[in-house]
């Protein structure tokens, strides 16, 4: 047998339960029947039992020497019309038998006067009901004592109330096969308003953090009293969150350019060559931290929002632009050509504007950092097969046989790096957000040297 767990289905459990009470009420309506059909059969016979034996008790006549039996044809010609019995009598008068089977067992105690009396007895090869009369006749101005017995063979009652037994047990088979489907209705219909609870709050957006206000049973108020908390904990733990990215980070960066912006004036202030290296490596390590600070954060902010997706309306090309014109002054610095390619109709998509912003900045940095003065870079925009395609295109270093698998893990930087500042997490990024938005990400070497980035979301 299987022992259903407590992590089992409940379902089950409800139909197992409800199949043993069908069982236990069957088997208990077979044994009822039966024995009320026992008991009813047996008063059938005892009715007859009693009259036919009284009425040969009443037939007795006294006379002068003594009394006359007269048995009537009738009398059991009433008791062969039952079944096909065998009946068995005795007739004692004065203690002695003077007709019938002299051995039919006597009453444990004598009968009252004209009232039958009923016993079962083994007798011969069978079991026999025994209806008693005993009266007492004036034979010569002397009471004696007269004793009737008729006994009759039960096979009769047995089969009828066999016969009742039988159908009481078919019917309960029929109910309990009955009960099968019916319990399995049962099971659905209890567990149907667990199962519209579950559906509407799978229904919801990952942004609705509504305590559930579905109407539910009494006996799941609990369940969704504990949910309600459980949303209420997550919705402050959520905002915490947010609020630590943005606090985070504002508090790093801003000491960070400070620092920064101190040792570039000492540096230009100093004239001793020591201090001056020393300057440049505490220089190039605020970089670094500054650089790691503004990544992990920009990577948890997009971990964050891909978790519970916003999907609004978002024009590619308009994003693209953006992030062109704010990396304009550091592509000027470095005397690099930023050119975005494409007509100028927007190419829309759904997703989280601020996701997609991520995603690209990090490809136009990549290909800023990575390419030398006096190159361009070019921001191709297309849209293929419902996609539409940005690619960012530089004239750099290339990838030096790097792939993009090994290069979009976390904190992964190529060979090729250099002494270009980094903390290995743009590709990381970008490929995050391809994945959360359905889009695609490749980066791969050009032939005429430098490299490719391709990003793709579905156009709408
Ligand atoms: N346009 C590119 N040209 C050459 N190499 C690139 C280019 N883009 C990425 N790479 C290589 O892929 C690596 C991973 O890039 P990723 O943007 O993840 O990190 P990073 O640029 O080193 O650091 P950061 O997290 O600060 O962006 C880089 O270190 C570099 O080796
Ligand atoms: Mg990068």
């Amino acid at each position: 047998m299987r022992v259903i767990g407590l992590n089992g289905s409940l379902r089950a459990r409800l139909v197992l339960q409800l199949l043993a009470v069908a069982a236990v009420l069957a088997v208990a309506l077979y044994f009822t029947v039966r024995s009320t059909a026992d008991r009813a059969a047996e008063a059938t016979q005892d009715a007859i039992l009693g009259a036919a034996t009284t009425s040969i008790a009443e037939q007795l006549r006294a006379t002068e020497d003594g009394i006359e039996v007269d048995l009537a044809y009738a009398t059991f010609s009433m008791l062969g019309a039952v079944a096909q019995d065998r009946l068995f009598y005795r007739i004692d008068i004065g203690g002695e038998t003077v007709t019938g089977y002299e051995d039919l067992p006597m009453p444990e105690t004598p009968p009252a006067a004209l009232a039958a009396s009923f016993y079962n007895q083994p007798y011969l090869d069978t079991d026999l009901r025994i209806a008693a009369v005993a009266r007492s006749m004036v034979v010569g101005s002397r009471p004696v004592p007269v004793l009737v017995l008729v006994g009759q063979t039960r096979q009769g009652q047995a089969a009828i109330a066999d016969s009742l037994a039988n159908r009481a047990a078919l019917i309960g088979v029929g109910f309990f096969v009955l009960a099968v489907p019916l319990s399995l209705l049962s099971a659905g219909s209890v567990f149907n308003p667990i199962n519209r609870l579950a559906e509407a709050v799978g229904r919801r957006g990952p942004r609705d953090l509504r305590p559930v206000r579905h109407p539910t049973p009494r006996e799941l108020a609990p369940l969704v009293g504990a949910l309600n908390g459980f949303v209420a904990r997550l919705r402050g733990a959520l905002s915490q969150t947010e609020t630590f990215i943005a606090e985070a980070a504002h508090h790093i960066r801003t000491p960070l350019s400070t620092v920064r912006t101190e040792a570039e004036i000492a540096l230009r202030q100093s004239d001793d060559e020591a201090t001056r290296v020393r300057l440049r490596s505490m220089i190039r390590g605020v970089e670094t931290s500054a650089r790691s600070a503004s990544q992990l954060l920009d990577h948890a902010m997009v971990l964050y929002r891909s978790d519970q997706l916003e999907r609004v309306e978002v024009d590619l090309s308009v994003v693209l632009r953006n992030v062109a014109r704010a990396f304009e002054p550091t592509a000027e610095l470095k005397e690099l050509s930023l050119r975005v390619i494409g007509d100028a109709a927007p190419m829309r998509t759904k997703g989280d504007p601020l996701l997609i912003e991520a995603a690209l900045r990090n490809l136009v940095d990549n290909a800023i950092k990575y390419s030398p003065a006096e190159t361009e870079v070019q921001m191709v925009l297309s849209a293929a097969d419902g996609m539409l395609h940005v690619q960012v295109r530089d004239e750099g270093r290339g990838l030096s046989g790097a792939t993009m698998a090994e290069l979009s893990r976390r904190f992964t930087r190529g060979g090729n790096v250099g002494d270009v500042v980094g903390s290995g997490l743009g590709l990381t990024i970008v490929a995050e957000v391809a994945g959360a938005l359905g889009g695609r990400f490749t980066l791969e070497q050009r032939e005429t040297g430098g490299t490719c980035a391709s990003f793709s979301l579905p156009q709408l």
